[in-house]
């Protein structure tokens, strides 16, 4: 039952799918952390993996960059793969000097700019929703494990390199935006429209209010506070 971007067979992907942006860091989330570990997906080298942890089946499989990108990995788990749950743990750039580096952040509401409701489904929609499930169930798993995660507004943007990246200020004022990403406006409506349930995790990978960023490296291995969220949650 392969669809165009993924090969794995029936019944090998969990009902529970962490994915990250980057197809490695989901192999070494695999490697790192879960047992009986089995790749179900090389297909553009956006690698998929199942294993264990704690004893529960859960997948790892990036997303690629993009509302483009994880339109299309999400879609494809949801419908075709009958995945129940999709949690992104992804990086975000902070749009107000309260956050700082490395700070967790779970996505209660998104706004974008995107045309993606529109073009899937017909919705003139600018703003999408997580799981109400979900994110309980990732605030009970940070509460236990003395983490702290803030909840907010997050900024899907299609873009990344603005000519004017000072935009982001009225983002800001306008929306309530704390900090942007590129992706879970269409997680979250590709959830909405075939019924499944979606989350989003993020860490604070750079600041646009202070120019402060972490390097591809440190992102990689940084990010244990928000894996250990979300698996616990898993
Ligand atoms: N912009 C968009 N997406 C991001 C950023 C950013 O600054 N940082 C991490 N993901």
């Amino acid at each position: 039952m392969a669809t165009p971007h993924i090969e794995a067979k029936e019944g090998v992907i969990a009902k529970t799918v962490l994915m990250p942006g980057d197809p490695l860091r989901a192999q070494y989330i695999a490697e790192t952390y879960l047992e009986n570990v089995v790749k179900f997906n090389n297909v553009r080298n956006m690698f998929g993996f199942t294993g264990t942890y704690k004893g529960k089946e859960i997948s790892v499989m990036g997303s690629g960059m993009g509302m483009a990108s994880i339109g299309i990995y999400s879609y494809e788990l949801f419908k075709f793969y009958d995945v129940e749950n999709i949690i992104r743990i992804g990086s975000c750039g902070a749009y107000s000097a309260e956050l700082n580096l490395y700070d967790v952040l779970l996505a209660d509401k998104v706004w974008s700019e995107s045309s993606f409701a529109k073009v899937q489904s017909g919705e003139d929609i600018h703003v999408t929703y997580p799981s109400k499930e979900l994110n309980e169930g990732i605030m009970d798993a940070a509460k236990k494990l003395n983490i702290n995660v803030r909840q907010g507004t997050i900024h899907s943007s299609d873009v990344f390199y603005r000519e004017n990246f000072k935009e982001f200020e009225k983002i800001y004022v306008e929306h309530g935006a704390l900090a942007v990403e590129m992706e879970s406006f269409a997680l979250f409506h590709n959830a909405k429209v075939t019924g499944k349930n979606a989350a989003c995790l993020l860490t604070v990978s750079d600041s646009l209010v202070t120019h402060e960023a972490t390097t591809a490296e440190e992102r990689q291995f940084a990010f244990t506070k928000m894996m250990d969220v979300a698996l616990e949650m898993a």
